[in-house]
């Protein structure tokens, strides 16, 4: 992994990564692969990045310094605390220690070490749970994932043919894309692929199919 050392960590820079493109990397356990997103250091510290545990894979008991974000892509991911089944989103705090382990498979997108200290709230959300979706602007569907300062996610699910307005993201924004394809002016994004736009850039997004994305905003100020 040291080519992925400080790799994709300046984020005043745009990153697009199509992952299905991607070949898989080793990990310290030979049945969990993953694909590097942003990585500042070789095994702690800042990262981001889709991984695979293959069939009763299990990860060594770690923590995590500065929390934990996880949503299930495929599969059923599971710890000490319960399986969660693709759709699943989850926050372990900074502080927080695991033992995960996947029974049959499963990929997950992680992202490590990112959190405020003070964002203590451990979550867990089954995002198709249809009473938790929102009307959003246009024919948009909002989940809201978290809010903490000025870092929000949440899911957001864009109707075909969907045009948004032009917009500018304030201390950035991240878009990991779970089904469908999004598009912009800058480009177009099928499935699994992950896009990280700088504070204050712009596009005007829709999209001509169903599309079902991950969004982050607001956490790109450093
Ligand atoms: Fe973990
Ligand atoms: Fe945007």
């Amino acid at each position: 992994m040291k080519e992925f050392i400080n790799f994709n960590m300046d984020f005043s820079k745009k990153v697009v990564i199509n992952t299905l493109e991607k070949e898989w990397i080793d990990s310290p356990e030979s049945q969990v692969k993953r694909i590097p997103l942003e990585r500042s250091g070789e095994e702690s510290g800042h990262v981001t990045s889709v991984v695979e545990y293959k069939k009763g894979a299990a990860f060594k008991e770690h923590s995590h310094p500065l929390g934990e974000e996880i949503l299930v892509l495929e599969g059923v991911f599971s710890d000490e605390t319960g399986d969660f089944p693709a759709g699943t989103y989850i926050r372990n705090p900074p502080g927080s220690r695991h033992s995960p382990f996947s029974k049959d498979g499963c990929k997950i997108l992680v992202k490590l070490d990112q959190f405020n200290e003070n964002d203590l709230e451990r979550v867990v959300i089954n995002t198709h749970d249809e009473s938790l979706w929102r009307p959003g602007i246009g024919g948009l569907k909002v989940l809201p994932l978290h809010q903490y300062e000025t870092e929000s996610c949440a899911l957001v699910k864009w109707p075909k043919n969907e045009n948004f307005q032009k917009h500018a993201h304030y201390g950035g924004e991240e878009i990991f894309v779970l089904s469908g394809t999004f598009i912009d002016e800058h480009g177009s994004y099928p499935k699994w692929t992950w896009l990280r736009s700088p504070h204050l850039s712009t596009h005007h997004p829709r999209v001509d199919e169903e599309t079902l994305i991950y969004v982050k905003t607001g956490h790109l100020l450093k």
